[in-house]
């Protein structure tokens, strides 16, 4: 009988869709990432694998699983968490779910953004502390939108629904992406941050992006400009970012990833300029049931030989 493993809890559409396959579906009754004996024991004689983006997929878990596996489908748009050379290797396919998450991911970065240049979360703090305060004309003042420049770092879906908000907020729109040089608007990375009162970032992580924000590109950021990142927290040095932000290198930074997640780097946590989020990038009810029928719709049409949706091309 065909076997499906479910590394954490989905939507129950996704659940009964994968069930009424026909398939023995194990769910991993744990809210929570398996570790990885857990993982690679939940794993054994699986012919389909759904992964969440904290499952590590490399070789050890490939082995793991044996021969029969087909396929590992990620429940996540990036995929920084599958060795995808190691899939290649035992002749698995690995497919993600980018498309469904676009609309949430832009607007929880728009969001941000907001948030970051309206001081949102230090008058939310403000209030709630009791301190006493009141209404002036110099009182908690931020920076507006309009005229201003948006630097985006990595045209894909993302990005580009990023920009689209962005324009409707009368931002000018640069991006740097090595992939899409044909489209107006495109300047190297160093004009980007150079130029850009925000900067957000929409590019994979890759042995190319670790690290790309770090002192140096956090330098040569205007120091009235603020950074945004829903992509992947390791593409930020995040000690850089909280010197930066400590020193007034720039004005802010908005974060919905960290580098060593779920910790924050503690130094973060204490600055007023800077706004943390628990990665809810693609966090509404709509978009993770959108994502989750997408993995089971990826793993069953492997199963059934047929081409998946989205797969990843490697
Ligand atoms: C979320 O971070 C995703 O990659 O889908």
């Amino acid at each position: 009988m065909t076997r499906i493993a479910v590394t954490r809890g989905l939507p129950e559409p996704a659940l009964r869709a994968l069930r009424d396959s026909g398939a023995d579906v194990w769910v991993s009754p744990d809210d929570r990432p398996l570790t990885t004996e857990e993982l690679h024991a939940a794993v054994r004689g699986a012919d389909a694998i759904v992964t969440l983006l904290h499952d590590r997929v490399d070789d050890a878990l490939l082995d793991a699983a044996g021969e029969q596996l087909q396929v590992v489908a990620n429940v996540a748009v990036g995929y920084d968490n599958v060795d995808l050379d190691a899939a290649r290797r035992h002749g698995v396919t690995v497919t993600n779910t980018p498309g469904v998450l676009t609309a949430a991911t832009a607007d929880l970065a728009f969001a941000l953004l907001l948030a970051v240049t309206r001081r949102l979360g230090e008058g939310e703090r403000r209030i709630r502390s009791g301190e006493p305060w009141a209404w002036s004309m110099d009182f908690m003042l931020g920076r507006g939108l309009g005229g201003k420049t948006l630097g985006i770092v990595g045209y894909g879906q993302i990005g580009r629904a990023v920009a689209e908000r962005a324009r409707a907020f009368g931002m000018e729109i640069v991006y740097s992406d090595e992939a899409r040089r044909e489209e107006p608007g495109q300047v190297e990375l160093g004009e980007l941050l150079e130029r850009s009162h925000a900067v957000s970032l929409h590019c994979p992580l890759t042995p190319e992006t670790r690290h790309l924000i770090d002192a140096d590109a956090l330098a040569r950021m205007r120091d009235d400009a603020y950074l945004v990142n829903t992509s992947r927290g390791p593409v930020v040095d995040e000690a850089a970012l909280a010197a930066a932000l400590r020193d007034g290198v720039i004005a802010g930074a908005a974060l919905d990833v960290f580098e060593h997640e779920p910790d924050v780097h503690p130094e973060l946590v204490g600055l007023e300029n800077a706004v943390l989020l628990p990665h809810l990038g693609s966090a509404t009810v709509e978009t993770r049931t959108a994502m989750a029928e997408l993995a089971a719709a990826n793993a069953l049409a492997v199963l059934a030989g047929d081409e998946p949706p989205t797969p990843i091309r490697t």
